[in-house]
């Protein structure tokens, strides 16, 4: 059985119908099983990583896709620990490009602690390590909704953006297939498209044109206050993630083409894919 944390996020929503039509047994966590649309197939579980009796989660799994919100490598550790203890033989971490890149904000510094816990469970291990996701457009939805205009920083870089169906296309084979234990994958989209040329394939899907508006940072900040309602903590982490991630945000790497045998899927997709949602939440 692979048991899965984070069933209900962005990876995860894709990852447990994946498994499932792989043929694999599912356990799937969430915290609140009432709110959470999982897969039927799979047995939900409720648990919170911070406080449930991990060994309980854990029992009769064979192979756990470890991911995480909240960046803590001592979570990560404990889950690594119990899992080991409960006889799971494979873990599947999921990480992030800056590790590889070695990037010093307290996100990536978290996932390398974390990836060294998973690394020194016991288990076999494998860590995928994804760029930024396709769908964290969908922040964009608040101002196109008011004002029909994406804001982006001022020197915003071009992204490989990944989507996150190819993330969880690679965990499926990680956790499905052998041959991938002790591997370390960076996983990205297949061209880096700058914020404009974004903002334009998503205009082209929505069928209509949505204006394009750089901002100095101070004024980014405010905007994610008062819309997104981060706290500054939050906010001062997205832009520490930033600065670093800059430098390295258009690399391609080629991981999911060559283990999936198909080019990775591309940001116009997504755009059209997406189109319905946008349209149906800008309605809201
Ligand atoms: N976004 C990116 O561009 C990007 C890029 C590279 C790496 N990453 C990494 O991807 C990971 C996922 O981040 P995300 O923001 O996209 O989140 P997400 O996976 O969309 O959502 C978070 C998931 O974690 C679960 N969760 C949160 N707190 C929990 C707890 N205390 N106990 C059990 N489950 C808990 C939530 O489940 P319930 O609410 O159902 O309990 C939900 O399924 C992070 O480690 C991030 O660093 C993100």
């Amino acid at each position: 059985m692979i048991f899965v944390l984070g069933a209900t996020g962005k990876i995860g929503r894709a990852l447990v119908p994946a498994l499932l039509d792989a043929g694999a047994t599912v356990r799937a966590l969430t915290r609140d099983p009432a709110k959470a649309r999982i897969d039927p197939r799979a047995e939900t579980v409720r648990g919170d990583l911070d406080t449930s009796d991990l060994p309980a989660l854990l029992a009769g799994a064979d192979r756990v896709f470890v991911l995480t919100q909240g960046h803590s490598a001592d979570r990560e550790a404990a889950v690594a620990q119990a899992a080991a203890q409960a006889g799971v033989t494979h873990l599947v971490k999921l990480s992030t490009t800056g590790v590889h890149f070695g990037q010093k904000d307290a996100i990536t510094r978290a996932h390398a602690e974390a990836e060294q816990a998973i690394r020194e469970a016991g288990p076999a291990w494998t860590i995928l390590r994804p760029g930024a996701f396709m769908d964290n457009r969908f922040a964009w939805l608040g101002s196109i909704r008011e004002e029909n205009a994406v804001y982006v920083p001022e020197g915003d870089p071009a992204s490989a953006l990944v989507d996150v169906r190819d993330i969880a296309a690679v965990a499926t084979l990680a956790l499905t297939t052998s041959g991938h234990e002790g591997a370390t994958y960076e996983l990205t989209g297949g061209e880096a498209l700058s914020t404009e040329q974004q903002v334009a394939a998503l205009s082209e899907a929505l069928g209509r044109s949505v204006e394009y508006v750089e901002e100095p940072e101070s004024a980014a900040r405010d905007r994610m206050a008062r819309m997104y309602g981060w706290p500054a903590q939050a906010i001062d982490g997205f832009f520490a993630l930033k600065r670093e991630s800059a430098a390295h945000e258009h690399t391609v790497f080629d991981t999911v083409e060559r283990l999936l045998g198909r080019p990775p899927l591309t940001f116009a997709s997504w755009a059209r894919e997406n189109a319905a949602v946008f349209a149906h939440r800008l309605q809201e």
